[in-house]
């Protein structure tokens, strides 16, 4: 008999990416397969993101496309999940005829249920969030860049004007200190090197219920034996204490590589933006961060055309970007979403000149990118072998600081998985290219010797 076939098309955020895993490993565990190609999918699951108006049309002009297959494939179910499922819910169902459920954030560990309720013949819009959530830790489907994921907090309570995170993800609530360790010991026994906490505003953890924050839990799984490398994200730029930065200092596997998100260079933006931070306090944080961390990575968030934006107060974000000189800025066209203060604010700034400022920033940063990447060469970085290049023998990898590097793969070429030396020979704005300078360890057992599944499928 042919095995049955799921098929997950994720998009958006470290958060939806953990959740996908969830999923297939819900489904993994009731006997399904994950297959490449939607084509053959009993199973098609879409983790929707509805950050920007862009992303959530996409969803459901892939919806359109998928329900083609429908036609030749019955019994096939096709799922909304994710972000746009949360804030569209049961109307959907109303506006699809051919999706078969609703499954929003808060209700991913459900999906069993979900998917019960559909073969019974019940459409669900499964959505909100749960006092009591389902959270196993033994049923996720972990893959990707041989990186362990562990939720530390979820939803989000500050109001920035422009998003709608709060809205789809929910009130913020955190997860208890020994169930994160635990599960992070879980992860370092699968194998996985490096553990990547995760939380809209990550460094506002709070032990339910006690007085440790975020200092106390970075400092804890740093500790935790088998974590070699420990990054986090997304950290709230007003969130961080002092003995948060100590912290950094203090734990060389803590990764010199930190996102830190300022969403525009003014003062006068940032109180438009209700994010309760200026830009001098932004700028005092990241010289402490690196009066600590010298090798510190700075990357960023920064939404152009905000409105009101002036060509002066987008100016003040230019001359940012110049003075902070971040390894990557991820920039975005300013957004209206529904339920959110900003659409609400004067003055809204043309498509054309939110288009056009988008552009100088990202001229801009090509430049301070190619001269921070070129200060590299000639250095040793430690580098997370990730995978085989397109060219024979080569190798691409994660460096420390979070930058993408191609080398030579060495004979015997190091397992993916494996922490390993690399020089840097060259530098791309958006890469580097480098040659092997140790042989992996050979006190770790490769993590593809233990699964072998796993150098199979990303040869
Ligand atoms: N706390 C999360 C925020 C999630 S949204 C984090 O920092 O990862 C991710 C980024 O999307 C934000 O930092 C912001 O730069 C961008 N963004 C959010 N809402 C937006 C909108 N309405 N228009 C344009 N960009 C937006
Ligand atoms: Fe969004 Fe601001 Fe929270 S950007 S996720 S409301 S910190």
């Amino acid at each position: 008999m042919r095995s049955r076939r799921f098929f997950i098309e994720t998009w958006g955020c470290q958060m939806n990416e953990l959740d996908s895993q969830r999923m297939a490993g819900q489904l993994m565990e009731q006997g399904l397969l994950p297959t490449r190609a939607v084509e053959e999918a009993d199973i098609l699951l879409l983790n929707s993101c509805s950050v920007r108006e862009n992303a959530e049309n996409k969803v459901f002009s892939r919806i359109g496309e998928y329900r083609d297959l429908k036609r030749d494939r019955p019994g096939m179910m096709i799922g909304l999940c994710g972000c746009v499922a949360q804030q569209v819910g049961q109307r959907a169902l109303d506006r699809v005829p051919d999706l078969d459920f609703v499954l929003g954030p808060g209700r991913v560990g459900e999906l069993r249920e979900t998917l019960a309720a559909r073969a019974a013949g019940r459409r669900l819009a499964h959505v909100g969030f749960p006092e009591e959530k389902h959270y196993e830790i033994d049923t996720i489907a972990r893959d990707g860049e041989y990186k362990g994921m562990v939720t530390i907090i979820e939803g989000c309570n500050k109001k920035c004007t422009f998003c709608i995170v709060p809205t789809t993800r929910g009130p913020e609530r955190s997860r208890p200190l020994a169930t994160i360790l635990e599960e992070v010991r879980h992860l370092v026994d699968y194998g996985f090197v490096e553990i990547e906490l995760l939380g809209q505003t990550v460094n506002h953890w709070r032990e339910p219920g006690g007085s440790e924050d975020f200092a106390d839990l970075l400092d804890a799984v740093a500790r935790t034996p088998g974590v070699r490398r420990l990054r986090f994200v997304t950290s709230y730029p007003r969130d961080f204490t002092p003995r948060m930065v100590e912290q950094i200092g203090l734990h060389p596997n803590i990764v010199p590589y930190l996102h830190l998100p300022v969403q525009s260079g003014s003062d006068s933006v940032l109180r438009r933006m209700a994010r309760g931070y200026t830009i001098g306090g932004y700028l005092d944080l990241v010289d402490r961060l690196r009066a600590t961390r010298p090798d510190l990575a700075l990357s960023t968030d920064l939404i152009v055309g905000f409105p009101g934006e002036t060509e002066g107060e987008f100016a003040e974000t230019l001359a940012l970007v110049e003075r902070v000189r971040f390894a990557q800025i991820y920039a975005f066209k300013y957004s209206p979403r529904p339920g959110t203060a900003a659409p609400r604010l004067p003055d809204p700034v043309q498509p054309e000149i939110a288009g056009r400022r988008l552009q100088q920033i990202f001229a801009a940063q090509e430049g301070i990118q190619r001269s921070l990447n070129g200060d590299l060469v000639g250095r040793d970085l430690q580098v997370l072998v990730t995978g085989w290049g397109r060219e024979a023998g080569t190798q691409t990898g994660r460096t420390s600081c979070n930058r993408v590097i191609h080398f030579s793969a060495g004979s015997p070429a190091p397992s993916l998985g494996e922490l390993v030396d690399v020089r840097v020979a060259k530098a791309l704005p958006h890469s580097l290219i480098g040659r092997l300078t140790n042989a992996p360890e050979a006190s770790r057992e490769p993590l593809s010797a233990r699964f072998p599944i796993l150098a199979e499928s990303n040869r």
